[in-house]
Formats: structure tokens, C-alpha cells, sequence
């Protein structure tokens, strides 16, 4: 089976097996489970904050970082096209009471600078007080592309100006890093809060980062413990999280390349389009391509993914109105990518 609807399918690897059936354990909402403060230490360090925390997903771990930096009815500015707004069930509203003050996201990912600054609340009883600012690194939802540093110092400038936190959702931040060639600090030194995912391409089963001050973090594990995230022996889970950052970062390059093959492939066959590959070179993807079916394409979404399943073991998620997006991972080769592109070629011919 090529399974290719997302990278959080990745299965863990031997190192990760072999690091979980070895891992030294204890009670973790106590602070003595010794695999998960040494994960802790470990994405610390790497992230070149303060301190971090294990939490069992991005979705927490992002919104830990919402009730961290905003109380009860303040506001926080996000994109139309983030994760935290468009697929995480509203929980920054329906958990914290936040609001959110939503921007539309350019084509690039980011927020555009007047914008951001525009919708800063002035002090007036009538609007919400603005707390924070949430961006995402890559952005999913335009692409999978990768935003380089340098708009996030801008953006700390801005937040600096008004008093204002930054939290980035770098559910595939190690990805930004390695397909624009730099350190993943250049992106975390800019902002208050990073959240970063252990099982997406990473491969790790189950857990995110959140990482910060050692304030904010100390804030974080009461929030934890509060929305029931606390785990236990949770070193169990935490020695495939010190191999996913120790062994599977560089080799995120390959992944890259897969779907740079795939993008331009499918490009080539009549009837789909990548809308990314028109994009300025200055715009870089990583491991997803977003695809559609031409109008005069009549097959239906679900039917192209069940023959796709079908006829050559091949799983994609059938998108909304003619849309796909494909994501590649570890366990997707080149091979694997060019069974995939005949499979297409000859479905759709
Ligand atoms: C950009 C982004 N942020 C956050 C998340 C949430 O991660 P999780 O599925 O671990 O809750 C995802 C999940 O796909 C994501 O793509």
C-alpha cells in the first residue's frame, strides 16, 4: 500500500521500536519519568528555548499555547487558512473563551505586515484586548510551503511595537528548515512559543513539543495537566520522540524531492494541474502537492480515490471540489512515486 493522504500515517521505525522496548520510565505528571525529561531536554536544546514540554499532539500543544498567552476574551490574530482556526474544532474558543481576529493568509503563507498591525485592538471598552499572534511553519493549507526567517523577525517587530506573543505552529517546522538550508532557531528565536510535531514526517507514533521560556513552559504543564494531557509512563512514547529528532530531520530532503517529482509529474498529465508549480520560484514547497481535476474532468473525487485504492493499492484522500493533496513521507520512495503517476495517467486517460 502507497499511502499518500498524509505524513501522520508514518509507522515508527526500528530505531524508534527498539528506543521504546529500551526506555527507562516513571510518572511523568510527578517529573520523574527520565525518557521523557531527557525528550524535553533534548527539543529544548534543539529549538534553543528555555524549555520544553511533551504534549500528545499538535492540537494541544497549540492550544496550550493559546490559554498560555491569552486569557478569557483576548484576542488572538491568526490566518483564515491556519490549522488553529480551520481545523482544531475551534477549541481556542470553545476551551479558552479567545477570540480570534482572523486575517486572510497570502498566497505564501504569511500574514501580510499592515494587516497584522491593523488589526491590533486600540484600548477602547467596546473590543477585545489583542494578546498574541499565531503563524504556522509550513503552512498546510497553502501548500506546504515553507516561509523563510526573515518574515518572522519582521513579524517580532510588529508584536515587539504592541506587546503582543508570537506562537508559531511548527507542526513541520524541521521541514521549513531543511528545504530553505536553514538552522530551525532562525525561525524559533523570533517567536515565544514553537509547537512542533514528533509523528508527522518525523515518524514518530504519537507526541508533540511545545517549547519556550521556562515560564511559559511551567504555565504549559498546568494547562497540560488541565485539558487532561498529563501522561504517565509516557517515556514509552518519548524514546521514538528522541530518535524522530536525532535521526529523521535530514533525511526530511528526500521527501521533498519525492513530491517535487510527483507535482511535476501529475503537471504533465492531461487533466490535472498543480496550481503550486505557477507559483514565483521564490514560493518553496516541501512534502506536499496540492493537485485539481480540470473541469472537463467528470470522474468525482471519491471515485478517482477508490480506483486509485483499488486497482493499485494506492490511498489519497478524495479533496473538496475537485481538489487532492498528496503529502510524502518516509514510507514513500521514488518508486512508489512513479507507480503513483501511472496510476493517475491511467485512470484519467
Ligand atoms: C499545521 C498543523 N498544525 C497542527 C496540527 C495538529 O497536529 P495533531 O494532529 O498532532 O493534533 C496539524 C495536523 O495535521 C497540522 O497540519
Amino acid at each position: 500500500m502507497i499511502d499518500l493522504r498524509s505524513d501522520t500515517v508514518t509507522r515508527p521505525t526500528p530505531a524508534m521500536m527498539e528506543a521504546i522496548a529500551q526506555a527507562e520510565l516513571g510518572d511523568d505528571v510527578w517529573g520523574d519519568d527520565p525518557t521523557a525529561n531527557q525528550l524535553q531536554e533534548l527539543a529544548a536544546d534543539k529549538l534553543g528555548k528555555e524549555a520544553s514540554l511533551f504534549v500528545p499532539s499538535g492540537t494541544m500543544g497549540n492550544l496550550i499555547a493559546a490559554l498560555v498567552h491569552c486569557s478569557r476574551g483576548e484576542e488572538l490574530i491568526l490566518g483564515d487558512k491556519s490549522h488553529v482556526f480551520r481545523a482544531e474544532a475551534g477549541n481556542v474558543s470553545i476551551v479558552g473563551g479567545i477570540h480570534p481576529y482572523v486575517l486572510k493568509n497570502q498566497v505564501d503563507g504569511t500574514l501580510a505586515l499592515d494587516e497584522i498591525e491593523a488589526a491590533v485592538r486600540v484600548e477602547d471598552v467596546h473590543v477585545p484586548h489583542t494578546s498574541a499572534i499565531a503563524l504556522e511553519n509550513t503552512h498546510n493549507n497553502c501548500g506546504g510551503v515553507a516561509i523563510p526567517p526573515d518574515y518572522f523577525a519582521r513579524v517580532r517587530q510588529v508584536a515587539d511595537r504592541h506587546g503582543l506573543a508570537v506562537h508559531l505552529d511548527g507542526a513541520r517546522l524541521f521541514n521549513a528548515a531543511v528545504a530553505l538550508d536553514v538552522p530551525v532557531q532562525a525561525f524559533t528565536q523570533q517567536v515565544d512559543s514553537v509547537m512542533i510535531c514528533l509523528s508527522k514526517g518525523l515518524c514518530a507514533p504519537v507526541g508533540s513539543i511545545l517549547a519556550g521560556s521556562g515560564d511559559f513552559i511551567y504555565k504549559a504543564r498546568r494547562a497540560r495537566k488541565m485539558l487532561g494531557g498529563g501522561m504517565r509512563q509516557a517515556g514509552i512514547l518519548a524514546a521514538a520522540g528522541i530518535v524522530a529528532l536525532e535521526q529523521m530531520v535530514d533525511r526530511l530532503a528526500e521527501d521533498h524531492a519525492n513530491a517535487k517529482r510527483l507535482a511535476q509529474g501529475l503537471n504533465g498529465i492531461p487533466g490535472i494541474t498543480v496550481p503550486g508549480l505557477a507559483n514565483s520560484p521564490d514560493v518553496l514547497t516541501t512534502n506536499m502537492v496540492y493537485f485539481k481535476l480540470d473541469d472537463e474532468i467528470s470522474i468525482r473525487p471519491e471515485s478517482l480515490a477508490r480506483r486509485m485504492e483499488e486497482m493499485y493499492q494506492i490511498k489519497i484522500e478524495p479533496g473538496y471540489s475537485q481538489e487532492f493533496r498528496l503529502v510524502t513521507h518516509k514510507w514513500v520512495a521514488a518508486e512508489d512515486v512513479k507507480t503513483t503517476l501511472a496510476a493517475f495517467q491511467h485512470i484519467l486517460s
